[in-house]
């Protein structure tokens, strides 16, 4: 049971009081389009695979695991190529996870971190908890980040940690290697390039990998939960310069990352071809979807990642809600008038292209026929 005063009687620190956790609503709903999951099945016999994996380790479970996750790191250098070598590679439970040692290790009580929102809010919310002073850079009209501009905000504020989301949640956009290079050339301390959704980018979006050489402050982070599938997981990792690893090193939990997850992580690289082959039709129905909202009265922003942003609603709290009663779960993200909407299934898709025409229509119809609640 808890205290009476529930947090407020507790010595908790003070910047963490009168905070709500971090966290989408776990609905059982038919639709889950609000976690950016991938909802595809898996492939036949990964599962199967993976128990066979697990069954081999399982016996030697009163040991713990490898602590540098060697074997594992050797698969996510030869999965993400550019000649990057197992010393360059660092993996975590979840890219969650990876941020947090990333600013353990470069952030801190008299350090700052910058952002370019709206961007994904656990990079503030991280930055709070391991009391690095978190600053806002912004985004043009079109939610692109503008080199110059970015730069100039660098120059001027001088975080000591930089985060560039790419493609960005919970806009899609994706950000050039030119303003990547114009940020790393103003920031004096690490740059982040938080590459979660990067295997859904539209061709020709290039990757901040090829800009790593030379680079000793840069950091690109990945994860498995999105185009792999592999949400449940929790598998996140990273490719830098080696002694941004060995810097990692100094703050990560001893045996961090259990066999299992080494284990089964290292299965589904071993599938990743058929994994993978899910993406193209993710990006069809996030092609659809974007496609489609016109004829509902709404504006979706391009996309290049697994989501669209639509806008072009009255209210969005009422439409999330109103989309909920239809059995489709999305997510109000803060932006007034906008929802942003995971591409999942063609079946989602219907699904969900069916409920936004009908709250859109609600919206539209003339007063006397009782429709004048806007979405
Ligand atoms: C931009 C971005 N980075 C990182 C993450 C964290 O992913 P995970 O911890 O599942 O690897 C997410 C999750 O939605 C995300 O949107």
């Amino acid at each position: 049971m808890s205290a009476p005063n529930g947090l407020d009687a507790l010595p908790i620190r003070s910047e963490l009081r009168g905070r709500t956790p971090y966290g989408a609503p776990q609905l059982d709903v038919a639709v889950r389009l609000n976690t950016n999951e991938n909802s595809w099945p898996l492939p036949a016999g990964l599962a199967e695979s993976i128990a066979a994996a697990v069954g081999a380790v399982a016996g030697g479970l009163n040991r713990y695991p490898d602590r540098d996750a060697i074997a594992l790191r050797t698969d996510l250098a030869g999965y993400l190529g550019h000649e990057l070598t197992v010393a360059q590679l660092w993996a975590a439970n979840g890219s969650n996870e990876i941020l947090l040692q990333l600013l353990q290790a470069f952030g801190g009580s008299d350090r700052s971190a910058m952002g370019f929102t709206p961007s994904y809010s656990m990079h503030p919310l991280i930055s709070l908890s391991t009391s690095t002073t978190w600053r806002d850079g912004l985004r043009e009209a079109d939610f692109g980040i503008d080199a110059t501009r970015a730069a100039r905000a660098v120059r001027e504020h001088r975080p000591d940690v930089v985060f560039v989301t790419s493609p960005n949640n919970p806009t899609g956009t994706a950000v050039s290697l030119e303003t990547i290079e114009a940020v790393y050339a103003e920031a004096p301390g690490m740059v982040i390039v938080d590459e979660a959704y990067a295997e859904f980018a539209r061709p020709g979006t290039a990757s901040a990998l090829a800009l790593l050489p030379g680079r000793e402050r840069l950091v690109v982070t990945r994860t498995m939960s999105k185009a792999f599938g592999m949400a449940g997981l929790r598998l996140g990792y990273l490719a830098a310069d080696p002694a941004v690893v060995d810097a990692l090193q100094l703050v990560r939990l001893p045996y961090h990352l259990s066999t299992l997850t080494q284990v089964v992580a290292r299965v589904a690289l071993g599938y990743r071809d058929q994994l993978l082959a899910t993406v193209a039709s993710v990006c069809e129905q996030r092609d659809r979807i974007v496609s489609a909202a016109p004829a509902c009265g709404l504006r979706a922003v391009p996309s290049d990642a697994n989501f669209v942003l639509i806008g072009g609603f009255g209210n969005s709290g009422e439409a999330w809600q109103a989309l909920l009663d239809r059995g489709v779960l999305v997510r109000d993200v803060g932006i007034p008038g906008h929802l942003r909407i995971t591409a999942g299934t063609s079946a989602e898709t219907d699904a969900l292209l069916a409920a936004l025409q009908a709250i859109t229509e609600t919206a539209r119809r003339p007063a006397r026929d009782g429709g004048e609640s806007n979405p």
